[in-house]
């Protein structure tokens, strides 16, 4: 039985999207091995012999910085007999990767270069039994992957997202992400589907009900149709605040690039499937989703100040608790919905007010990757 829906609303995706394993298996498969995905920040991975390992889908990848300076990612799977080559999430080696199993040792570059009796075995292309390559590009200051065997267009996918949501292809390089320094890292442990944090980041129907300090700062945020008609040129700061911050109070250094026309604003990019943007004159707050399971998610969301305020080491508390304050809220909603979508009530999903329905093709772009 389908439920005719009057014009003001328009159908979710039913519930068992948020909580079958399969669903999330073909998601796996299709989305984040398919698409490009940001894992690590660069700054992170600086120095020759530095790497850090991070799951995308099915897969454990490691990051690992050459001695020729050059950042390289590769499968985090020894060629012998299969075993995970670094257990650690970061860590720095000299020279090599060895696998801990029967010492097959790999160079930064990915070439075997040492295995227990190599030499009897010269038949055996170095190579060749190199660690697997996967596909990366920086930007922004961060290292993106890809699995795919052939990737989509970064250019369309990742930088295009942005340009579209800024309704111009070099707006987002006036606050010169690359060149920015952490200056707070938070890791979020979200018991919810990846999806209900990415329909939450679209929708500012809640604001008003659970982000009081947020809707203080933008109140254009109180309008429920402030994530539709606003947010991509700029919402602008209430008259009274000085900065964007917890309290108002004044910001940080302005970042140099940001011109007038973006002072004073609040700009806000998805780029499916797993990044959310968050740009303000002072700092850029750059989110990474780690999808974990159907019900679980990672999220690490980087606080980004410009080189002197975070090397001055100056108060930039907050500034952090702001968007600190309103990714809590968000999550906790997040999570107040997980646990009903297997409800009988939500078996063919719920609905979206016109305030969401941009929502519905965040919807048909999923189910047609889906359907692939
Ligand atoms: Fe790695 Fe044997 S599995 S050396
Ligand atoms: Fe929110």
């Amino acid at each position: 039985m389908t439920i005719s829906l009057p014009p003001s609303l328009l159908a979710t995706l039913p519930g068992h999207y948020y909580t079958d394993p399969a669903v999330f298996a073909l998601e796996q498969s299709r989305v984040f091995e398919a698409m490009w995905f940001a894992v690590a920040r660069v700054d992170d991975i600086d120095t020759p012999g530095k790497f850090e390992t991070v799951d995308v889908g099915r897969e454990s990848v490691i990051l690992v910085r050459g001695r020729d300076g050059e950042l390289r990612a590769f499968l985090n799977v020894c060629r012998h007999r299969g075993a995970k080559l670094c257990v650690d999430a970061a860590g720095e080696t000299k020279r090599s990767l060895q696998c801990p199993y029967h010492a097959w040792t790999y160079g930064l570059d990915g070439k075997l270069i040492a295995a227990p009796n190599l030499t009897k075995m010269p038949d055996i292309d170095r190579t060749e039994w190199g660690l697997v390559p996967v596909h990366l590009r920086e930007w922004l200051g961060y290292a993106w992957v890809c699995l795919a065997d052939t990737p989509p267009s970064f250019e369309d996918t990742v930088m295009g997202a942005a340009a579209a949501r800024l309704g111009d292809t070099s707006m987002i390089d006036h606050w010169e992400v690359d060149s920015l320094s952490v200056g707070r890292r938070i890791v979020y442990d979200v018991k919810a589907n990846w999806k209900l944090i990415i329909e939450n980041f679209m929708e500012c129907y809640h604001c008003a009900t659970i982000h009081p300090e947020l809707t203080e700062v933008l109140p254009e945020f109180a309008d429920g149709y402030a994530a539709q008609y606003y947010v991509g040129h700029g919402a602008a700061f209430a008259d009274d605040a000085q900065g964007f911050t917890v309290d108002g109070s004044e910001g940080l250094d302005k970042i140099s690039g940001v011109g007038e026309d973006q002072d004073r604003k609040y700009y806000a990019i998805t780029v499916n499937p797993q990044v959310f943007i968050n740009l303000v004159p002072d700092h850029v707050i750059f989110h990474r989703m780690f999808p974990v399971a159907a019900d679980r998610t990672t999220v690490v969301c980087d606080w980004l100040y410009t080189k002197d305020v975070v090397a001055s080491g100056r108060d930039v508390s907050h500034s952090v608790e702001l968007f600190h304050r309103v990714n809590v809220q968000d999550f906790d909603a997040c999570e107040r919905c997980q646990p009903n979508m297997s409800s009988r009530v939500y078996a063919k999903g719920g609905v979206l007010v016109p305030s969401e329905h941009h929502i519905a093709t965040f919807h048909e772009w999923l189910t047609s990757r889906l359907a692939t």
